[in-house]
């Protein structure tokens, strides 16, 4: 299944293929302005391929599925300069036709690719074929093909389902990434490696759960240990030896986040492999895995330690009417994987040039969207954008995707001229290349806190028995990030193992598990200046997902954030339940905001009030809190605001509180957003009118220059729909 949205159905399906007395409102407190964040960082980055200093462009190219029409390789290359691009990833899918009989390579077709991108100075990311398995394989050994849960060996199927731990796969693997390794070792063209496509899924063969089971022993060493883990007295779980282990069925949520663990580190392990004869042939070049849409299933944190560059997959959907919400959590995401490697500049791996074929409305791009979702992507920090894909096949499943080059096939066509403008623009913003983005303020994100809230049941649920394993976790994260976005304050999402000190604010929804040794290091973090914002449903299970005792927030945040939540009231839809803020309050809050799901009924320890719940028997206790600790303070939320408003006026307040610095000391309308992008002592801005209609935006006396055209923008400056400029400060 996809997870390129976020929807919340097939998050569901996802998951399961397994009183107290009012105090003073809290005045402003003094917080001392902590050392600016990232000085243990570089500056700027080099290219991505450092004998070409520019902005990557292209895509997948598949020419492998054409060598049967004569003049096509040709005309691709005639088409490629004209759409202004340099950069395509090779061979995805093409291992049938690479190996066509086991142990026959043909790479005659490939070696004409490579030479003709090389003779026209454009670049390869050569991909490793692991994500689509030949059909003598499947035949031949059967091992290589996935176990599904009810025990069955799947047919050779489609792609994306091999099993990571076959050894017969690995070798398969190794002998073909090899040969290409070798082959294609300083070649002209040859820029880095793409591995595999969209790692994902898992199996349940004996050779998976032999593997799951050592991987087990490694970790708890003893079965008394593990059955204590895990709570194995419930229902009479017990293990009485290794081999009675299996993820399928068993309702222990310690064993069920174990599978997660051990899914993404036998994928890792797979990778590992793959990367090995890679390694040693071209020691010099970079690798990268595509990643995909806040994926559920894989921690990619822990791919990120195995790759050279950060690559991700956007499919969002920004046709709609509602399209500049839509693009938060593509912001999100791109802020998420250039956090992974600490500010490196990413690659938007693959993105369609038009629609897609998959989506339920895959409307049109307008015109200006294209430009402006790249602009969007390289403003968060890519250096390059690529597509899938280059040129439109005649027939399977694809066949109706959105390419660069149409069935129709000339350089005539809308989408082409648009990828064509967005290519001829990219050569005027060579300067942006290696430059990042520095954020004072975190959201933190965690596949493990993810996994963690979906696979325990309850505290609540929403309708169907399954539905009380969704939390609405990266949604809830995503809510949190919305206002700084809005406001043009730079954001990174990072893990909670990443560091905290490099920030000023860190915002920690839904921290529901708590892995060892972040306590400590939020702890330290506040102690040293800094603020921290904890939500609802925060430290209440440790990394076997065994509930903390001694009372939530637990593993010591209760005392930093001076709140004890004694109880998570659980909402009906439509509560009347509502955020009260305090008169006077430090964040300057006023009105009412609605609330919906959780409601902590918070005891407090020290904190002040900031806001107070307004009905039910709990009504006039404390919502919304903040306590000095250290030379920081900790602010609490205890319930889950219902829309915009109240996050807003939290954020605004922190960043007045704060003194964050904003991309533009300038109020956008809704639906204009800014990013910057430093480094070399320059500076971008990248400012978009995400909306169907004009917007005005008042920039006063500031005077800020087009990159591309030269263009003055000052005083008040009218953006057409969905206009994207590249901006430096006049
Ligand atoms: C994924 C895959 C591509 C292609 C696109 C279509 O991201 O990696 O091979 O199937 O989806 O949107
Ligand atoms: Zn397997």
């Amino acid at each position: 299944m996809r997870e390129h949205g976020m929807d919340r159905r097939q998050f569901v399906s996802a998951t399961l293929g397994a009183a107290a007395a009012l105090t003073l409102p809290g005045r402003l407190l003094a917080v001392p302005r902590a050392p600016l964040p990232g000085r243990d960082l570089p500056d700027s980055y080099p290219p991505i391929v450092p004998r070409f200093p520019h902005l990557l462009h292209g895509g997948d190219w598949n020419p492998d599925q054409w060598l049967h029409v004569p003049g096509v390789l040709e005309e691709d290359f005639r088409l490629m300069d004209k759409a202004g691009c340099n950069t395509f990833s090779v061979g995805i899918f093409a291992w049938s036709t690479l190996e066509p009989e086991e142990g026959r390579f043909e790479l005659a077709w490939l070696d004409a690719v490579m030479d003709g991108l090389a003779a026209r100075g454009y670049y390869a990311f050569l991909a490793t074929p692991s994500g689509a398995k030949p059909r003598w394989m499947s035949g031949k050994y059967p091992e290589v093909r996935r176990v599904d849960r009810e025990g069955r060996r799947e047919p050779h199927g489609s792609r994306h389902n091999h099993c990571f731990t076959s050894p017969v796969y690995r070798e398969k693997v190794h002998i073909i990434n090899n040969r290409l390794a070798e082959r294609y070792a300083g070649h002209a063209a040859l820029a880095g490696w793409h591995i595999s496509n969209e790692y994902s899924g898992t199996c349940f063969c004996d050779l998976c759960l032999a593997a799951f089971r050592r991987w087990l022993r490694a970790r708890y060493g003893s079965l008394e240990t593990l059955n204590r883990t895990w709570w194995t007295a419930f229902w009479s779980q017990a293990f009485q030896s290794w081999d009675q282990i299996d993820p399928r069925g068993a309702p222990l949520d310690g064993l069920q986040l174990d599978w997660d663990r051990f899914t993404t580190h036998q994928t890792v392990d797979f990778m590992k492999a793959e990367l090995a004869p890679l390694r040693r042939a071209t020691p010099g070049l970079p690798v990268t895995t595509n990643m995909m849409w806040s994926f559920f299933g894989l921690d990619y944190w822990r791919f990120a330690e195995a790759s050279d560059r950060i690559s991700w997959d956007a499919y969002p959907q920004l046709h709609g009417p509602d399209s500049w919400r839509a693009a938060t959590a593509l912001s999100f995401n791109h802020d998420a994987f250039r956090s992974m490697k600490g500010g490196l500049p990413f690659i938007l791996m693959e993105s369609t040039p038009s629609n897609t074929n998959w989506q339920p409305n895959p409307s049109l791009k307008k015109p200006g969207q294209h430009r402006q979702e790249m602009l969007l992507a390289i403003g968060h920090g890519a250096d390059a954008t690529m597509y899938f894909q280059w040129r439109k096949g005649q027939g399977a499943t694809e066949k109706f995707h959105g390419a660069v080059v149409d069935h129709e096939g000339s350089d005539r066509t809308r989408v082409f001229e648009e990828v064509a403008a967005h290519g001829a623009l990219l050569r005027k913003l060579d300067p942006v290349v290696g430059t990042t983005v520095r954020p004072e303020v975190a959201v933190v994100h965690d596949r493990e806190v993810w996994w963690a809230l979906a696979r325990s049941a309850g505290p609540r649920r929403r309708g169907s028995w399954s539905d009380s394993f969704d939390k609405e976790y990266t949604e809830a994260c995503v809510d949190h990030y919305r206002p700084f976005w809005k406001l043009g304050v730079p954001v990174d999402v990072i893990e909670s193992l990443s560091p905290f000190e490099r920030y000023r604010l860190v915002v920690v929804p839904m921290l529901f598990l708590i892995k060892p040794g972040v306590a400590e290091r939020l702890r330290a973090f506040v102690q040293q200046g800094g603020t921290l914002v904890l939500t609802y449903l925060s430290g209440i299970v440790n990394e076997a997902n065994l509930v903390l005792r001694g009372g939530w927030p637990g593993a010591g945040l209760r005392e930093m954030a001076g709140v004890w939540a004694e109880e998570i009231d659980s909402l009906y839809p439509d509560p009347p339940q509502r955020i009260v803020p305090a008169l006077g309050n430090s964040l300057e809050l006023t009105g009412e905001f609605e609330v919906e799901d959780y409601c902590d009924r918070l005891r407090l320890e020290g904190a002040r009030v900031l806001a107070t719940y307004k009905t039910d028997f709990y009504s006039g206790t404390p919502c919304l809190t903040v306590n000095r600790f250290g030379s920081g303070q900790v602010y609490y939320l205890a319930t889950r605001p219902a829309n915009d408003a109240f996050h807003d006026g939290f954020a605004r307040g922190l960043v007045r509180e704060l003194k964050l610095a904003r991309c533009l000391d300038v109020d956008l309308p809704e639906g204009v957003v800014v990013q910057k992008r430093s480094g070399g002592g320059r500076t971008f801005l990248f400012l978009h009118n995400l909306r169907h209609e004009p917007r005005a935006v008042e920039l006063g006396a500031l005077r800020l220059r087009d990159v591309a055209d030269g263009s003055v923008l000052t005083g008040t400056t009218t953006l057409p729909a969905f206009a994207s400029r590249v901006l430096e400060r006049a």
